[in-house]
């Protein structure tokens, strides 16, 4: 029997880096430092750093980072925000949480980014901010979401969860607008071993903003200025953190030679890529194909042991929790196609060579 590809295989990240995640673990452990303290400040300021930020600050979850940009850039009820259809739904839980109204707005055709030419439409007098997601790990198109930001005096918001580390025009992500928004969530391609997030800028009274929010509204212990929230990154995450960083950027390059060989190497006229905009390098999180007939796709991969997945199935203006806005099926179809359509490929940076082989194989030999 053939030995099955997973998707993404957590284990052998852990595998590879085991004593030094559990030294880690146990440090945080003895130091009694487990909700915020010095492992999860310690990793504030190295994924900072890392970005090209004035400053990061930890929570608990890139939903939360989601919110908590929101909050500090002081939307909430009666506000909307532009959102794309095509990401994964906390995107638009942020706006929602923080009492705003998520307006979806349709992906490109190629790119399956933010369709910058399509928000104009979507600005009201109540639009106060637009997220843009990097999504698959590729910058979306930030100069032109940017350009008419400021057209309308919008804020412009980063959901960088699946793109730590990604450049536009030679930038990193997290430091191109006014907030960025990370994820740690397992398997994404900078993970702690539980949940985790970090909100980045270059305005330093956002994060202040923020450190606030995230612990209880509080700056002074028992003294609650505002309604706060118990969003903290807890110590031991921040420690594993650390770890990971470390390794993110050759992990990134092994993502990046996968990514590239699938690129150059899958060529099957049923078999649609995401383009890749000379402008952006992108850090290859999720490696998406469209076809045309994706359940006989899925059938073909499954029938040579390769497991698959789908980025996402149903576009967020049509998932049920937000039918009281209205959407209806035709509103965005390009993400429409991409729902019925995408399908993911294997992709982490522990797949070995004759796993990249099998998969392009695979997606080679696939006939209608
Ligand atoms: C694009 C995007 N935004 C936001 C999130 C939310 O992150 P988390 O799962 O850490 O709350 C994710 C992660 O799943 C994501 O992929």
């Amino acid at each position: 029997m053939i030995e099955p590809i997973k998707r993404i295989d957590l284990n052998r990240l852990f595998e590879s880096h085991r004593e030094e995640y559990l030294d880690a673990i146990a440090k945080a452990c003895d130091a009694g430092s487990f909700s915020g303290g010095i492992y999860a400040d310690k990793f504030d300021e190295e994924f900072a750093t890392y970005c090209g930020v004035a400053a990061a600050t930890g929570v608990n979850n890139g939903t939360s980072a989601l919110h908590c940009a929101m909050m500090a850039l002081g939307i909430g009820i009666g506000d909307e925000v532009i959102v794309p259809a095509n990401t994964f739904i906390a995107t638009a839980w942020g706006p929602t949480y923080a009492g705003a109204t998520p307006v979806f707005v349709d992906c490109t055709s190629d790119t399956w980014e933010l369709d910058a030419n399509k928000i104009e439409d979507a600005v009201t007098k109540k639009t106060k901010a637009i997220i843009g997601v990097h999504l698959y790990g590729q910058p979306f198109d930030v100069d032109e979401v940017t350009k008419i930001a400021k057209c309308y005096g919008l804020h412009v918001v980063e959901d960088c969860a699946q793109a730590h580390g990604a450049l536009y025009k030679g930038r990193k992500t997290g430091g191109l607008v006014d907030i960025g928004c990370f994820s740690f969530y397992p398997g994404k391609n900078l993970c702690c071993f539980g949940e985790g997030g970090s909100v980045t800028s270059d305005y330093w009274p956002y994060i202040e903003h923020i450190i606030r929010l995230k612990n209880h509204g509080s700056d002074i212990r028992y003294h609650h200025d505002e309604i706060g929230y118990n969003m903290r990154l807890e110590g031991i995450q921040g420690a594993v953190l650390s770890v990971s960083l470390k390794y993110l950027d050759a992990w990134t390059a092994k993502r990046r030679t996968i990514g590239k060989r699938y690129d150059r190497e899958i060529i099957n006229p049923y078999i649609t890529l995401q383009r890749h905009p000379d402008n952006t390098e992108t850090v290859y999180h999720l490696y998406v194909v469209t076809v045309p007939d994706r359940d006989a796709f899925l059938r073909h991969m499954d029938s040579k042991g390769i497991m698959c997945d789908m980025h996402y199935p149903i576009p967020c203006h049509l998932q049920k929790a937000y039918s009281f806005l209205n959407y209806k099926r035709g509103d965005c179809p390009n993400a429409e196609y991409l729902a019925e359509h995408c399908c993911s490929l294997p992709m982490f940076p522990e797949l070995r060579e004759d796993e990249i082989e099998r998969v392009i194989e695979a997606c080679n030999s696939f006939r209608m």
